[in-house]
């Protein structure tokens, strides 16, 4: 039988901002090391990622920025991507869900369910904005927390108690939309009945994956199938995402968690196509091994939901392993992106140029494996200067001197079967074991073992001793050394890509298949010629770490200063772009109601100018009696526009009161009309 494809998925990061520390060491980064260790075995593998680009959390971030949803995902697709890269995350292929591929791919698979009578139509009560016309996310409604009174509570959590809500729940739900009231309106929608394939699930993981799956893992979907499986829907009614490919289905999309997981085998076929492979090679055939690298957050996902989804598709093959991660800590503070607390993967790239394995390693070092770990920059710092720096740049750099020193560069005669060489073989071993079990700090751990070892083996052996006394002596340990410090190379690629890049150009070496690593640890022979050696880690100042330090502390002083709700702050405008805003005192002299709304007043004011008319949506803040002769600043130079047929020209300032009614803003002395602020 050929050797087994290997398809490697990490979650779709959602393009809704930047990714942190905690996603690359929770996710990307061990996902990358897995896969490229897999292909030094040799293997034919598939490192498939790519930008979650629907959902609630891509309209949240579009309408706290002001744009359009499209315009946040190509924003932070591109961004991502680069960090990736930059990063030497080496996915073989990083697409989108908004691809045409993908949105014919998902359609299909959900088409398929449909023909083969997979789900279940319900009807079911969802909140509705009238004004807005739409069917409100859970997200999109607050209210009042039954169970602690916090009045800012989401239909889906109260971030205050922590409990999990439904907007049912909620009390005098508002909607985030237009702040009305939503009405409940009946809507259909597609479940798939998951409580069918709780058999299937116990079979397959509570009896088949016991002793290979983490025990997080598997604990988590224990106790879910404990609690028994309900129906979920697969569609919503939403205007963002993938059209639902039914008949009579208008305003309705695929449930983002039905599209996303899809997205892996969509730009598998994006890859294979380019590369003349076969993507059911590793989707649909039994000699395959499926592994979707993920947070623990997305543990339900993984192993219930989307193998429930193949299972009714019935083409494809069951994940052989999901490893999952805990939560990686920042400064002993949980990592926040609405907070701005994260250490973000691009400003990294831009802080440390050419530092990439540093961050590498002190992610994979603290990876957070069975329990939630912790980041802190002092021990970045740590880490860097004493074990990159001290141990494994030290070990390596001393090598290429002496040999320069002593041979010229040319590698020395020595034994081929010195005992010390199978420390190698050892170290090639034990980071396979570890890393087949997912144990990334253990492979980790051994790695650096194996450059202490050659520190060791050279403080030992003094061949700048023995070079006075007994050349041939030192041409022997820095033989082995020699070995040492290309191996050190060469299995260092999964976890310090760039590192292993520079070590092998400084022994003029090519990449080595894993296993040949290990039946023959002669690594480099005499005679060859070594190149330069080059700088492969630098010290870390204090002065650095506490510009990042810094930035953190800053960080924390705004959140306390700014209100958690406020808008964050438009694009930034010049100067000029503020003169061009003409903004008057000026007084109202009648106002009142337009006809058949329950917003609108129709005002007259006196300017200073001129007398106008301006139509204000404030009807349900102040009734038209207690306007005249109130003061108030208005926008002059508004272009007019037409509402409900009334010609307005100019704008009211007004700002929000705490209690969700509008106050005008206005000099805090009467003053003239007509005068300018400035
Ligand atoms: N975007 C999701 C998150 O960040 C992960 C999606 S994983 C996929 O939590 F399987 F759905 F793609
Ligand atoms: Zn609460």
């Amino acid at each position: 039988m050929p050797d087994k494809k290997i398809m490697i998925t990490a979650a779709l990061p959602y393009a809704n901002g930047p990714v942190h520390i905690g996603h690359l060491a929770g996710v990307y980064i061990p996902a990358d090391v897995y896969a490229r260790f897999q292909r030094r075995l040799g293997k034919d593998v598939a490192f498939i990622c790519g930008s979650d680009e629907h959902g609630i959390p891509i309209t949240i971030r579009a309408k706290k920025e002001g744009v359009s949803p499209q315009e946040i995902v190509d924003k932070y697709h591109a961004i991502i991507k680069k960090s990736f890269e930059d990063l030497g995350i080496s996915c073989d292929e990083y697409s989108r869900t908004t691809s045409k591929n993908h949105y014919e791919t998902s359609q299909d698979f959900f088409k398929t369910l449909y023909d083969k009578g997979k789900f279940a139509e319900e009807i079911s009560e969802q909140y509705f904005d009238e004004e807005a016309g739409e069917f409100l996310a859970d997200r999109y409604i607050t209210g009042t927390c039954p169970n602690c009174g916090n009045e800012n509570a989401y239909g889906d959590q109260c971030e205050k108690c922590g409990s999990t809500l439904s907007p049912a729940e909620l009390i005098n739900p508002k909607s985030m939309l237009s702040g009305n009231v939503p009405v409940l309106k009946p809507t259909k929608n597609w479940y798939l009945p998951l409580n069918d394939y709780e058999n299937f699930l116990n079979e397959w993981i509570i009896k088949g994956h016991k002793n290979d799956w983490k025990p997080n893992v598997y604990g988590q979907v224990k106790s879910w199938l404990n609690e028994g499986l309900k129906p979920r829907a697969m569609t919503r009614d939403l205007n963002w995402g993938i059209p639902v490919p039914l008949p009579n289905a208008e305003g309705k999309v695929l449930y983002v968690w039905f599209d996303a997981p899809i997205g892996y085998i969509s730009f598998t076929k994006e890859w294979a196509a380019k590369n003349g492979k076969n993507w059911k090679d590793f989707w649909q055939n039994d000699n395959s091994d499926l592994i979707h690298f993920i947070g623990k957050d997305n543990i339900v996902f993984h192993c219930i939901i989307f193998p429930a989804m193949m299972k009714a598709h019935g083409d494809y093959i069951m994940p052989t392993n999901v490893p999952a991660f805990e939560f990686l800590n920042l400064e002993n503070e949980k990592i926040s992106t609405s907070r701005n607390w994260a250490v973000w993967a691009n400003e990294y790239v831009e802080d440390f140029p050419n530092q990439q394995d540093v961050l590498r390693y002190v992610l994979i070092s603290s990876a957070p494996e069975t329990k939630d770990n912790n980041f802190t920059w002092k021990d970045f710092q740590t880490k860097n200067n004493s074990e990159l720096v001290g141990i494994f740049g030290n070990f390596i750099n001393r090598v290429a001197v002496l040999i320069h020193k002593y041979y010229g560069g040319k590698i020395p005669p020595g034994n081929e079967q010195a005992e010390e060489l199978k420390e190698i073989t050892k170290s090639a071993t034990e980071i396979e074991f570890y890393l087949e079990k997912f144990e990334f700090r253990n492979a980790l751990s051994a790695l650096m073992n194996l450059a202490r070892f050659g520190n060791q083996y050279l403080q030992t052996a003094e061949p700048w001793k023995t070079i006075k006394t007994d050349e041939a002596k030192t041409a022997e340990s820095l033989f082995v050394a020699a070995q040492i410090a290309a191996a050190l190379g060469q299995i260092c690629e999964p976890f310090l890509p760039f590192t292993s890049e520079k070590i092998l150009k400084i022994f003029n070496l090519e990449k080595k298949n894993w296993n040949d690593l290990k039946s023959n640890p002669v690594l480099i022979k005499s005679g060859e010629q070594m190149n330069e050696a080059e700088l492969l880690f630098s010290k870390i100042e204090d002065e650095t770490i506490d510009n990042q330090i810094n930035k953190l502390e800053n960080t924390k002083i705004n959140n306390q200063k700014t209100n958690p709700n406020a808008a964050p702050m438009k694009t930034e405008i010049s100067f000029d772009d503020f003169t061009k805003i003409d903004l008057r005192t000026a007084t109202i002299l009648e106002a009142e109601k337009v006809e058949n709304t329950d917003k609108l007043l129709k005002l007259k004011v006196d300017t200073g100018t001129d007398v106008r008319t301006v139509v204000s949506g404030i009807a349900e803040s102040f009734s038209p009696e207690e306007l005249a002769g109130k003061q108030v600043m208005i926008l002059l130079n508004l272009a007019p526009r037409k509402i409900r047929g009334i010609e307005s020209h100019g704008m009211l300032l007004l700002t929000t009161k705490p209690d969700g009614k509008l106050a005008f803003v206005t000099p805090d002395e009467k003053v003239k009309n007509g005068v300018e602020v400035k």
